[in-house]
């Protein structure tokens, strides 16, 4: 059964404070390469505290952003007022969105596949969401291609969620992705931060991909 609800109120905390925040480490430049060239109506799943928004470019019509967790709505909303874009924020879950079907042209995820409680149900509404032809862009960290660190990832993995708001460190979700039925049409992988050796969410992908 689908996820109703999402509710981590010390991981929503830290996030607000320590990783929802640009560490001058370059990751706003990945951001504003996840969204480059959006336009038109957009839904951002799993927004956090809105640390997105500011880089969306202007052919973006409408964002609506929908965000779970209580504490991170509330600031994605306080967010929203501060940017010059407009934010709709709404409350749902990736596998239970608010809207109707073909609803968006595009559809942004960033370090929440690895949360999701069912990723084959969220991705089956995603597409279900996205009007044909529309794009999934994603930034999100994956399980290492290196049998070693993998296996490090699946140890962290017994006790990360629990401190992480359910993030999974070792999802291999570019499979996940074709298995959802999207055809991965662009992706680049990478390690950030480029200088972390042993943190578990270092190997990151970033890319559009299509139903169908
Ligand atoms: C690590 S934060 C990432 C926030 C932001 N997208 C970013 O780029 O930093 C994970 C986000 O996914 C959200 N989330 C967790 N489970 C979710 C679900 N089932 N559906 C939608 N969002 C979810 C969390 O509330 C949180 O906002």
């Amino acid at each position: 059964m689908p996820e109703s609800a999402v509710n981590n109120p010390l991981f929503a905390r830290l996030f607000d404070r320590c990783f929802g925040k640009d560490k001058g480490r370059g990751e706003d430049a990945l951001r504003r390469e996840l969204l480059s060239g959006l336009s038109g109506r957009v839904v951002e799943v799993g927004p956090g505290n809105g640390i997105n928004f500011e880089h969306y470019p202007a052919t973006v019509e409408e964002l609506v952003a929908v965000e779970p967790e209580p504490y991170l709505r509330g600031r994605a909303e306080e967010t929203a007022q501060s940017v010059g874009l407009a934010v709709r924020v709404l409350d749902g879950t990736a596998a239970a969105l608010p809207l109707p079907d073909d609803a968006a042209d595009a559809l942004v995820v960033a370090g929440v596949l690895c949360s999701v409680a069912d990723p084959p149900a969220a991705l089956a509404e995603f597409r279900r969401v996205l009007r044909p032809g529309g794009e999934l862009r994603f930034y999100e960290h994956v399980r290492s291609r290196r049998p070693g660190f993998a296996r490090y990832q699946d140890a962290v993995a017994l006790v990360w969620p629990r401190v992480m708001g359910g993030c999974m460190p070792n999802r291999d979700t570019l499979a996940a992705l074709e298995r959802g039925g999207f055809r991965i049409e662009r992706c680049r992988g990478f390690g950030f931060p480029a200088d972390a050796r042993a943190y578990p969410v270092v190997p990151r992908v970033l890319g559009v991909a299509r139903a169908g």
